[in-house]
């Protein structure tokens, strides 16, 4: 991966945007997760709010834009005082990538520049492995959302220039670190 892959050591870079846009988006989220619904189900609430709000690539800086060249970078755009969620911008260069990991809460994410591909997996505990469970490719535009259990994956940018997407996690992701709850070095087999 022509040193590009990244461990989810995340550095958080402070960010507080102030458009119209964005305070909607926050609003609309807050609103999705006071609803207290399951994981799930607020997953589904969160992706129609982030649908309906996805925010343009101007929500960063030009020099936010660009990506970094040792790894993708996450821009912390909201963390919501109770700690019930953060909305956080990844940047990725092309062929940058995580390792293959799962979360400890909920998440969305919404491409708003470039695409992203994202591939899937499940644990085979017995045979001490990963198995292939499918792969997809997000463009610009693309919102989803999934909850834990069974949301390991990988991301990677395969487009030509800088992609960002949008994430929106059930925690705050800068106070605790990172939203990934495992990394997987394990072997991977085709299903
Ligand atoms: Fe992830």
């Amino acid at each position: 991966m022509s040193g590009n892959s990244a461990t989810l050591r995340d550095v958080y870079l402070p960010m507080r945007p102030n458009a119209p846009e964005f305070e909607a988006l926050v609003t609309g989220i807050r609103a999705a997760v006071d609803s207290d619904a399951d994981w799930a189900r607020t997953a589904e609430l969160v992706a129609a709010q982030l649908r309906r709000h996805l925010p343009s690539p101007d929500l960063l800086a030009p020099e936010q834009r660009t990506g970094a060249a040792d790894s993708y970078r996450s821009h912390l755009l909201h963390a919501e005082p109770d700690g019930s969620f953060s909305v956080v911008a990844l940047t990725w260069r092309p062929g940058q990538t995580t390792p293959i990991h799962d979360h400890v809460t909920w998440c969305v994410f919404g491409v708003i520049q470039g695409i992203e591909h994202e591939e899937l997996f499940v644990l085979d505990e017995e045979r001490g492995c990963l198995v292939e469970a499918g792969a997809s490719a997000n463009p610009t535009g693309e919102v989803s959302g999934f909850a834990p259990p069974g949301d390991i994956h990988r991301v990677r940018n395969v487009g030509d220039d800088t992609a960002i997407s949008i994430h929106v996690y059930g925690t705050d992701v800068s106070r605790i670190g990172s939203s990934v709850r495992r990394e997987y070095g394990l072997p991977v087999l085709a299903a």
